[in-house]
């Protein structure tokens, strides 16, 4: 894909797009000056626009004495328009795209001038650390004329475009849905808008167009897409901002498997389209109890493997004091093989015990093994047998690392403690030390680009606070074909369920038809096969606490269409911003977002939030809290 930029009534040609092909021709430019050298008799400056850069000589040969006169006076950010010939250059400059050209400028007219201290420059070589971000943000419109982030939003724009045409294709519609809305259920804190003309009354910002874009199905558009901005009042890191923006898409008559294959077409699309870049498809499907007991976590990074592997009954034989005292108990035994890992230096495997305590582990125990047997912490606590089965399972070579937690693992089996309490288990150790071993044994191969689908997600979650079940996706999921009948048998009558029964429904491992897109170990979308069947999703309000009457306020609208004949439907959500991040290779949500919030939620350019005028908000009906 290309975004060229055309000639206009101040230039004939963007100054980036010059080429060689250009010499000897009249050019007209406009842009900004980027850098400028003045050598005494001759004055060279970089002119830069969208597309690039170019270098424009004055040069007493060509350039009138008042031009060259004008030119000694310019500054970096000036906005400037020239005139001149197209030349090729005599000293070839091959880092720039028309390093083989210049423009023999024969006139200069100043459009607009720039102060002469800028309060964050623009031009920073490569290796030259850049300002504050803080700084940055405030003076976003310089730091946005920087060609790294020009070119993150080329990439951006490329893969939004990219996705509508891949979904048009596909036969889905762009439909807009309401920025004033009802609360959406998507588990976080609304941003509420407070109604003038409805005194006490509030509009919620959308969380995500989920009831919407169901009602849509209702509605008989078979196929909805809509780049929606989605608004969250909640803690920020790297990778999520309170405003940002999904590619959100809702299917009819579907499964699982109708939705994966568009979310996999649509993203072997843009990788191609962006990045030029075949993935596979279709992606590998992965339950997620299977992700949880093989690699720790929800969103493996299958850029590697190192699989965590269960040695609980071998190691249990040992002589080894903490392993023979999991006997008779739910610790596990759990670790990784770490192929080449023996030439790890004792500094390296002492660090083992702060990644594996990171995760919530006590510490982590390893051997190596080497031409002469095993060494390290449990080596001289196996038997002859017990080291066989061991090196049988772990697959443990000559030159090789395990390293192992101990502890409570819970992936194989979702629901409460048998006192009630929600298990952490130490899978997040185990995560902890499969990242750290892949980059420390360079093991990450960065020219991957690993999908999966992860499915089977548990239907619920616990609120420990409220002691009692949440959704872990939303309300609107479908539970597991194969646990519908037990769901039903737990929720009979009326009502909602007791806490005594909500607590023993998520005893049982209840799984949903939910799922997530995960690539490179970070989670890309979410989405799930909806229900559509009233009294279903009246089993799962009553299972969640929420009764008729709070159901009736809240999502009446979404309930009251089901009874007139709802499709199948399900759909997915995927983050742009997040794509768009990876695809232009940026560490931060704020990259490749033109205007994005602070961690603390604040706008640093425009200065948002900010206290309104007390006549304002008695206006709206409302009066604030003093500190
Ligand atoms: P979910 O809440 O999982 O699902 O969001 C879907 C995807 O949106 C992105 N995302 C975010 N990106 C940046 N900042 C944030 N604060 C943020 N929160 C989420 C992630 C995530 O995978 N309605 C459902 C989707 C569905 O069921 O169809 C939903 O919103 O990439």
């Amino acid at each position: 894909m290309t975004e060229t930029l055309s000639a206009t009534a101040y230039r004939t040609i963007p100054a980036g797009e010059l080429r060689a092909e250009h010499a000897g021709s009249p050019a007209r430019l406009a842009g900004w000056v980027h850098r400028s050298r003045d050598l005494g008799a001759l004055v060279f400056l970089d002119l830069r626009d969208r597309a690039g850069l170019v270098q424009v000589s004055f040069d007493p040969t060509w350039t009138p004495a008042d031009v060259l006169a004008a030119a000694r006076e310019l500054r970096a950010e000036d906005v400037v328009q020239v005139e001149g010939t197209v030349e090729r250059r005599i000293k070839v400059n091959p880092n720039l795209p028309s390093g083989e050209v210049e423009l023999r400028a024969t006139g200069l007219r100043v459009l607009t001038r720039a102060e002469a201290t800028l309060p964050i420059q623009v031009d920073y070589a490569a290796d030259e650390e850049l300002p504050a971000e803080d700084l940055r943000l405030r003076y976003r419109y310089l730091d946005l004329r920087r060609p790294e982030l020009q070119r993150n939003f080329v990439t951006r724009h490329r893969a939004a475009h990219s996705v509508r045409n891949f979904l048009s294709g596909e036969g889905f519609l762009e439909i807009e849905t309401p920025v004033l809305t009802k609360p959406t259920p998507e588990g976080a804190r609304d941003f509420l808008v407070p109604s003038r003309v409805h005194r006490g009354e509030f509009y919620a910002l959308p969380q995500s167009p989920q009831l919407y874009k169901q009602l849509l199905m209702v509605s008989g558009f078979d196929r909805y897409y809509q780049i929606a901005r989605c608004l969250r009042d909640e803690d920020l890191r790297a990778d999520r901002q309170p405003e940002f923006t999904q590619i959100d898409a809702e299917m009819s008559f579907v499964d699982e498997e109708d939705v994966f294959r568009v979310g996999e077409g649509m993203m072997a699309t843009l990788w191609r389209d962006v990045l030029g870049v075949e993935i596979e498809t279709p992606f590998p499907r992965m339950t997620y109890v299977e992700a949880l007991a093989r690699y720790g976590t929800d969103k493996p990074d299958l850029r590697f493997d190192l699989p965590v592997v269960d040695v609980t009954e071998i190691l249990q034989r040992s002589e080894f004091r903490l392993f023979q005292s999991t006997m008779g108990t739910a610790q596990r035994i759990r670790g990784i093989r770490v192929p080449g890992g023996a030439r790890m230096s004792r500094r390296e495997t002492d660090e083992l015990q702060d990644v594996a305590k990171r995760g919530g582990a006590g510490g982590a125990l390893w051997v190596k093994r080497g031409e002469d047997g095993l060494s390290g912490q449990f080596a001289k606590a196996l038997d002859e047998a017990t080291l066989n089965a061991f090196l049988g399972v772990t697959g443990l070579e000559v030159g090789d690392l395990f390293v192992a937690v101990v502890g409570p693992f819970r992936s194989a089996r979702m629901g409460l403690d048998e006192d009630g309490r929600v298990p952490t288990g130490l899978e997040a150790a185990a995560d902890e030390l499969r990242r750290h071993l892949a980059r420390k044994m360079n093991l990450v191969d960065e020219s991957k680009h690993a999908w999966l689908w992860v499915t089977e997600f548990p239907l619920f979650d616990w609120d420990p606070e409220a002691g009692r079940l949440v959704s872990a996706h939303h309300p609107f999921t479908m539970p597991h074909l194969d646990d519908v009948l037990a769901l039903f048998a737990a929720t009979e009558g009326e009502g909602t369920i007791s806490a005594d029964d909500a607590r023993r429904l998520y005893t049982l491992p209840m799984r949903s038809r939910a799922y997530d897109a995960v690539y490179n170990g970070n989670e890309m979308a979410s989405g799930s096969v909806r229900i559509h069947d009233p009294e279903l999703q009246r089993r799962i309000f009553r299972s969640l606490g929420i009764g008729e009457q709070e159901a009736r306020t809240k999502f009446g609208f979404l309930l009251e269409a089901f009874r007139y004949g709802a499709p199948p439907h399900a759909g997915f959500a995927f983050g742009l911003d997040r794509i768009a991040m990876l695809l232009a290779r940026a560490t931060s949500l704020r990259e490749v977002i033109a205007f994005p919030k602070t961690n603390s939620a604040r706008a640093l350019f425009e200065g948002a939030p900010t206290p309104v005028a007390s006549g304002d908000l008695r206006d709206l009906h409302i009066r604030t809290l003093g500190e």
